[in-house]
């Protein structure tokens, strides 16, 4: 089962209009399954009143039958929210015809789907901007392959990909990989949501989690929030296994409420 995890961020640039709103972050579900339909997380969904419902990728994997539930599950969120997705490198590695297909249906049934693109959601007169960003594969590093150790996903890079950030509003960007959080920040992005790392996979208490999927030891951004030169970090453990094992380390719902004021933040438990 997974366990609900609750932040509340705080930042001058917030319009008052957005005051209490309050975001489900899902990430890397990796086709798991909480219940018939995934009854039991959709339950968890609707106990934390989200104002919007917002996933970063790797919600399944290269089986049909993930492909379906995560249909499903988007399906019933989108009845009572609104609901924006990301993709993460295990969609990039489907087929390309897969990939288009799940993409539409998502959008069919109502899901905002960010592909290098931004959306602007309204409160009242006010206004912030949500923006989704897809990492070029190369940029996955493999610790393993020599090529791809030194690249890094530049403030620039994301800029190409995104154009510039819109400075008179606050900013919520979807990146499924925190490891260039630096360069998002750099670009402009107030307020980050990603997944990825399945928070180290294994916990060792006092010291974080243990392994990146690129086989970094201790990674810097392995799950929880994090705040650099005024700008937010939200990673989410994620709500799946991938890789089999998950040790201290259990499943996350990811729930922030946002608050107008000077930067700061409340990480509360479940
Ligand atoms: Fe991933």
């Amino acid at each position: 089962m997974f366990r609900a995890v609750y932040y509340k961020i705080k930042s001058y640039r917030l319009p008052e209009e957005f005051e209490g709103f309050r975001i489900v972050h899902l990430s890397d579900l990796h086709g798991a399954v909480y219940g018939k339909q995934n009854r039991k997380l959709i339950e968890g969904i609707q106990k934390a009143r989200p104002d919007a419902v917002v996933m970063t990728g790797d919600m399944a994997d290269h089986s049909r039958h993930a492909i379906e539930r995560l249909v499903g599950l988007s399906r019933r969120l989108c009845r009572r929210y609104p609901v924006y997705y990301v993709v993460g490198n295990h969609e990039q590695c489907l087929k390309e015809s897969a990939l288009t297909s799940l993409i539409r249906k998502l959008e069919a049934i109502g899901v905002t789907v960010l592909e290098n693109s931004r959306h602007t959601i309204t409160r009242g007169n006010a206004s912030v901007q949500l923006y989704g960003l897809v990492t070029p594969m190369v940029y996955y590093k493999d610790r393993l392959r020599e090529y791809e150790k030194g690249i890094d996903f530049s403030a620039e890079e994301v800029r190409k990909a995104l154009g510039n950030a819109d400075k008179r509003r606050f900013g919520i960007l979807l990146a499924h990989n925190p490891l260039y959080y630096p360069s998002y920040r750099r670009w402009g992005a107030d307020l980050t949501f990603s997944g990825h790392i399945h928070g180290g996979i294994i916990r060792i208490p006092g010291l974080g989690g243990l392994l990146s999927p690129d086989l970094t030891l201790f990674p810097r951004y392995d799950g929880g929030y994090f705040q650099e030169k005024g700008k937010h970090l939200v990673v989410s453990r994620g709500l799946g296994n991938h890789f089999l094992v998950r040790v201290l380390n259990p499943p996350e719902l990811v729930v922030v409420t946002l608050h107008t004021g000077v930067c700061s933040h409340n990480g509360i438990g479940p």
